[in-house]
């Protein structure tokens, strides 16, 4: 096996499930130590698609390798880790325990374990939690220990669906954190994500999915880099003065004292505040801000794709 070969690889990968395509034609590149955001709203089959990357379930048509074999590779899985959506944990078990069956499950030596176990407890916050049971957790204390699970074999390669879900701002921030010393380790992201904060933060490279089809991968700077949104308080804002606005922007909003509009860069700004000062506006505010991920989210998927 070769480094340089890609972390996932997958062309034509098709599900259907009785009449309902949920996966269109998935053909992606994700390449070693990226971190990669799938987005798409909900029902648009960033599920669906891991689950065959896992071989979880068996593809309609189409192929794919991970970490340089093909899916149904059992040597791959002990590289691969996996942080389910929905996941049902053995919720008899403490949480500790709960690691020890999974690091039994890869054959790792107990003293190994017992190390790793103890970092990755500390690591998800959750050491003075260890001896509970998992039917007590709350939901952010089950996620981060899904998250332990999923790095207790310390993958080359690593899924996660809905990562932040349920968790409360500090979580998110954990999470956060966590993906981006997995990235400084090398690990191969996949993440999956309808919450688009900590993408924003964390990815390399995002892949747009819809109804079962990937509508565009970026580079997520290019993506972010690409437009401007700008924020504009003033009085005395006429309706000829927004009109004059538009040899700037195709794209404005007033409301009251508020303006908003998206410049393709920062080259008109200064001419902006001198026209809106010469007629006599009273300007509060201008304030320039990168385009977040949600809006281009919005913009790219559209709001009717979700279900
Ligand atoms: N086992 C199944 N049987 C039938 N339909 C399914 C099955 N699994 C998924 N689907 C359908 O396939 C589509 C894609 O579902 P999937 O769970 O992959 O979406 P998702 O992008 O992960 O959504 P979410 O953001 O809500 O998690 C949906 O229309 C869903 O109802
Ligand atoms: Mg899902």
């Amino acid at each position: 096996m070769t480094s340089s070969s890609p972390a996932v690889k997958a062309q034509g990968l098709r599900k259907v499930f009785g009449d309902k395509v949920a996966v269109h034609d998935l053909t992606l590149i994700v390449e070693r130590g990226e971190v990669f955001g799938f987005l798409g709203p909900n029902g648009a089959g960033k599920t669906t698609s891991v689950k065959m990357l896992l071989s979880l379930i068996s593809p309609t048509a189409g192929s794919a390798q991970i970490l340089n074999a093909p899916l149904d590779n059992p040597d791959i899985r002990s590289k691969v880790g996996f942080l389910p959506e929905h996941f049902r944990f053995h919720d008899w078990l403490t949480g500790e325990e709960f690691l020890y069956l999974h690091a039994d499950l890869y054959h790792m030596p107990r003293d190994a374990a017992t190390i790793r176990i103890a970092e990755l407890l500390e690591l998800v916050d959750l050491t003075k939690h260890k001896d509970k049971k998992i039917q007590e957790y709350s939901k952010g204390m089950l996620q981060r220990i899904g998250l332990a699970q999923a790095m207790l074999n310390r993958p080359e390669l690593i899924f996660l669906d809905e990562p932040t879900s349920g968790l409360d701002p500090v979580g998110r921030r954990l999470v956060r954190d966590i993906i981006r010393d997995l990235r400084e380790a090398g690990t191969t992201v996949f993440l999956n994500s309808h919450m688009l904060s900590e993408v924003e933060i964390t990815c390399d490279r995002v892949a747009f999915i819809k109804q079962g089809e990937v509508i565009r991968i970026s580079q997520l700077q290019a993506l972010i880099e690409g437009e401007l949104s700008v924020e504009i308080r003033a009085r005395n804002l006429r309706p000829e003065i927004i009109d004059g606005l538009s040899r700037w922007s195709a794209n404005i909003r007033a409301d009251d004292e508020h303006l908003s509009l998206t410049l393709d860069g920062e080259a008109d700004l200064p001419a902006i505040t001198r026209y809106l000062v010469e007629q006599g506006v009273d300007l509060y505010s201008i304030r320039p801000n990168t385009i977040s991920l949600e809006d281009l989210f919005i913009q790219i998927v559209g709001t009717d794709g979700g279900l």
